[in-house]
């Protein structure tokens, strides 16, 4: 052989190698017929049976899927990258279910008692760690909204030793210095707070204003669309009145429900232009929240987790487009980031939008 026959040869091995690395990993056939990366994910398939059933009415994206989600993020943010002061517990550890009797307690978690007490019953029927419950839930309920991401799932969390510290969930009346400092000693940057609050696309609030229960925080509370971004942008009072209650701010929108900080974090120079490039811009929302969630989830945990991901059902895509709601157009955007031009949006037709409770709630 000489020396450019050996050469090529060498090449050829290296690509040869290089395609068994592209491979995609070998599956596993489950004893039920499911296929899964994991021999150790195949007992997650009747889990997420169990929760689509018993918890989110046959795959439904409403009420209980939206507070699956909020409640995991209530529980994986009780957090600190700093210690946590002498105390055990926090971190994505199902503390909030197990250790309900404190954690419920405490200021933040106002109105999460419904989602606990619905998933409670249910998680007995698994054999999951409150952790593993809790953060399944969350992705199994947020796969039920059409345009979400696939979220991943992690599996084999230890059952939980104690309740987090209070104050580590921040509340609509915190100033975004104080958002920003709280989400930093969790170890997201600000860029991954407005990732993270993509959430509230799918979101109502019962208990800002209890006289309103179910009141949407956009137009679309059960689709994952960019709606959420262009709405919280549209000019509003910042100051409580006209009924309004602590940590709300009026939306022009009847029958809409505007978080103070939520407000404040889309008007922010620090936050105002990722709030802005949201809009509309679907594959971005979807690839940052993921990654944000991805990183709440595993707060906390030993990298000894097995990949899961692929238990999680895949969303129906969202295929529209963001929209002013019927009446309102670019003027009457309050456009807080100037570094980049607001993005061109029809508005839909009809007689001014008027938004109904999310039932259940
Ligand atoms: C600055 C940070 C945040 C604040 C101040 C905040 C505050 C709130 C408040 C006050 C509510 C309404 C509660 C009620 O009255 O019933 C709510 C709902 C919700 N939040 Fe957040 N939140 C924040 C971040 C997040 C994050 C990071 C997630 C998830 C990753 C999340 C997910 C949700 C969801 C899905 C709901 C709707 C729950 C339902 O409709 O039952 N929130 N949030």
């Amino acid at each position: 052989m000489d020396f450019s026959q050996l050469l090529s040869l060498v090449a050829l091995a290296l690509v040869a190698s290089q395609v068994a690395e592209a491979a995609p990993p070998p599956k596993v056939t489950c004893a039920d017929g499911n296929v899964t990366a994991n021999a150790v994910c195949c007992q997650l398939f009747s889990a997420v049976a169990i929760l689509q059933e018993n918890l989110f009415d046959g795959a439904q994206c409403g009420e209980e899927a939206h507070s699956a989600l909020r409640l995991s993020f209530h529980d994986a943010i009780g957090f600190s990258i700093h210690g946590m002061q002498g105390l055990s517990g926090g971190g994505a550890d199902g503390s909030i279910l197990v250790f309900n009797a404190t954690e419920l307690k405490f200021h933040a978690n106002i109105g999460i008692d419904d989602i606990t007490s619905e998933q409670f019953p249910v998680f007995q029927t698994t054999n999951l760690s409150a952790g593993d419950f809790v953060h399944l839930a969350a992705a199994v309920g947020t796969a039920n909204c059409p345009g979400a991401p696939q979220l991943d799932f992690f599996f084999g969390r230890a059952p939980p030793v104690a309740p987090a510290p209070d104050l580590t969930v921040p509340e609509p009346t915190d100033s975004v210095d104080a958002i920003i400092e709280r989400f930093a000693d969790a170890g997201f940057s600000v860029d991954e707070i407005v990732a993270l609050l993509s959430s509230h696309t799918v979101a109502a609030a019962d208990e800002i204003d209890t006289t309103i229960p179910g009141t949407p925080f956009d137009t679309t509370p059960f689709t994952f669309d960019t709606q959420f971004f262009v709405e919280t942008l549209l000019k509003g009072s910042l100051f409580p009145g006209n009924g309004s209650q602590a940590g709300e701010v009026l939306s022009p929108i009847h029958g809409e429900m505007r978080l103070q900080s939520d407000f404040e974090l889309s008007r922010d120079p620090r936050t105002a232009c990722l709030w802005q490039a949201m809009i509309n811009d679907q594959t971005r929302m979807q690839t940052q929240f993921k990654a944000a969630m991805h990183k709440l989830e595993l707060l906390g945990q030993p990298d000894t987790l097995v990949d899961c991901s692929d238990v999680i059902p895949v969303p129906a895509p969202f295929k529209g487009q963001a929209v002013f709601p019927a009446t309102f157009s670019r003027r009457d955007i309050q456009q807080a980031c100037l570094l980049e031009p607001f993005p061109t949006l029809q508005t839909l037709p009809g007689p001014e939008t008027s938004v109904p409770p999310v039932p259940g709630s």
